[in-house]
């Protein structure tokens, strides 16, 4: 819809006045990004990372390395302890930073209460989208995740694989341009990666920004434009993956993730514990 020559609206809802357009700021900045829980324990420790608009970047590390509280972090659904976070320049807080973002979750966490259709739909009102939109919206990404048949179930009626392919669709609903995949990938079978890598890749060719994380190395590598390696809360390596092997000296990212960490392991016994 036009509104004038330089006031576009886009699909997402948002203006060129309000949000710079393609490429003009990173999709995810983060600066100084330090999260201690309660209880004392820091999780993530002064980290900066930049993302450019349009990249499909994978997040990289071990059980407890922070990445599930980095996304966390950017999404509110943790409360940072220090730095700053921005989404297309918008403060992390702020209503257009919401809206920008789609998150599908590591833990399955969908509503028990409501049919799969209406989930979506509820999704969708909670970011401002009228019911009839909603409802068109709801159709379309229930058929492309070949879940159509299955609206008016609950979604403890789904099978695993499809209650991860339902997180998916939610993610989608209010059409972000920036697509937070926190391990979509575990546990499901081979056929569903597969899709799952297509529907990636397409959105991402599709415009969006994807921010990926993923235990499975070769997954990272098939899809990754660039990539970071998390460790302890810190990232330890970060770049293209063949500018990984080649500074790694490897032949495959599962080489860059043995040495990156060892030598941070390295790095921690040489300069000993505080
Ligand atoms: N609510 C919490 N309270 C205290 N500590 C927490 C909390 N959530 C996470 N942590 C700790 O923060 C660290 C990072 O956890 P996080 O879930 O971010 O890791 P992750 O990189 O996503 O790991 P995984 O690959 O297992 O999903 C871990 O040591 C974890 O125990
Ligand atoms: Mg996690």
């Amino acid at each position: 819809m036009l509104l004038t020559s330089s006031h576009t609206v886009r699909g997402d809802g948002t203006r060129d006045g309000d949000t710079p357009g393609p490429g003009a700021v990173p999709a995810l900045s983060v600066r100084g990004l330090t999260k201690t829980y309660r209880g004392g324990f820091t999780a993530i420790e002064a980290l900066d990372l930049d993302i450019p608009d349009g990249a499909f970047f994978g997040l990289l590390g071990p059980n407890g390395a922070g990445k599930t509280t980095l996304i966390g972090a950017v999404c509110n659904l943790v409360r940072l302890t220090a730095g700053e976070i921005r989404v297309f320049g918008h403060g992390h807080e702020s209503r257009e930073a919401r809206r920008l973002v789609g998150l599908a979750e590591q833990e399955i966490n969908l509503d028990r209460f409501l049919n799969i259709g209406e989930m979506l739909v509820y999704h969708a009102g909670y970011h401002g989208i009228g019911r009839r939109e909603a409802q068109r919206r709801a159709r379309e990404l229930l058929d492309l995740f070949k879940l159509g048949s299955k609206a008016n179930s609950r979604h403890t009626e789904l099978s695993g694989g499809m209650q991860r392919r339902l997180l998916l669709a939610r993610a989608l609903m209010h059409r972000p341009r920036l697509v937070i995949l926190d391990e979509p990938t575990a546990g499901v079978d081979v056929e569903l990666r597969a899709e799952i890598w297509r529907y990636t890749r397409m959105l991402n060719e599709l415009g969006a920004t994807i921010l990926l994380t993923t235990h499975y190395l070769e997954e990272a590598e098939a899809l990754c434009q660039e990539i970071a390696l998390l460790r302890a809360g810190r990232i330890v390596a970060r770049g293209s993956p063949e500018a990984l092997r080649l500074q790694f000296g490897v032949g495959d990212l599962a080489g860059v993730y043995a040495r990156a960490m060892a030598a941070e392991d390295g790095a921690r016994a040489a300069g000993g514990p505080p």
